[in-house]
């Protein structure tokens, strides 16, 4: 579904990411897991061509992100939901509302959006919400609002960059929990790249992680790939 093929990115000469390969097969859960400024968001940035690698090719079903013209990246990014630290939700919006706007801006029917963002919010476990300000929202919440909205248009790939680093422990533990049922239930390929060693050792999931550009390990834990 994902693979990497002989990544090489260079910032201002200096090697961020040396020859990194990996492929990610459909409903897989993943960590990407490395110090500060291992390259961790740089790779993830290339799946949703945000970033393009200085040398390598990156491929997302079959079709080389790379290569993409400009034009095709919108579908692209149709097909892949993203959450992020900051949440990034519209203040002045509703949670429904932000949920919503994901799939107004793609013109769908105003019956289907409803029925959908209803669905995604009961997901996330926040229907009663729904017509809060995220201002009204505990951190955890505004998350899971933010998971809703990347879940909304049913994508195949969820990337989670740093989806815990604003949370308390218990609070972090429910958002992977949150992310595990949705990799179970949907079957959505989940990457989540994290510092939180504590639960990537308790989820017992794929972990990749990066170091001097290059990939230091990739196992299953409690068992290697
Ligand atoms: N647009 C850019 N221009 C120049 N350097 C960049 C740019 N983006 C990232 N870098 C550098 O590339 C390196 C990798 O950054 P990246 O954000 O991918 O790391 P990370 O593993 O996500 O780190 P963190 O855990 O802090 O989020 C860092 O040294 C960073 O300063
Ligand atoms: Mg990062």
């Amino acid at each position: 579904m994902i693979r990497a093929d002989k990544i090489y990115k260079l910032y201002n000469d200096n090697v961020i990411l040396n020859n990194i390969n990996v492929q990610v097969e459909k409903s897989e859960f993943v960590f990407l897991v490395g110090q500060n400024g291992a390259g961790k968001s740089t790779l993830l940035k290339m799946i949703y061509r945000d970033v393009l690698p200085t040398k390598g090719e990156v491929f997302v079903n079959n079709v080389n992100v790379t290569r993409l013209k400009r034009r095709s990246i919108p579908l692209l990014r149709r097909s892949i939901g993203v959450v992020f630290q900051d949440y990034k939700l519209l203040k002045y919006k509703t949670v429904a509302e932000n949920v919503a706007f994901a799939l107004e801006v793609l013109e769908k029917d105003p019956k289907f959006i409803k029925r959908q963002v209803l669905q995604v919010l009961d997901l996330v476990g926040l229907l009663k919400k729904k017509d809060e300000k995220p201002s009204a929202l505990s951190g955890g919440e505004q998350q899971k609002v933010s998971i809703a909205r990347a879940l909304v248009n049913n994508p195949q790939i969820l990337i989670a960059d740093e989806p815990t680093g604003n949370l308390d422990p218990d609070t972090s533990w429910e958002v992977m929990q949150l992310l595990d049922k949705i990799n179970e239930q949907r079957k959505t390929t989940v990457l989540v790249a994290t510092h939180d060693k504590a639960i990537v050792d308790s989820m017992r999931k794929r972990v990749v992680e990066i170091s001097g550009g290059r990939i230091l390990r990739d196992e299953i834990l409690g068992g290697y790939r």
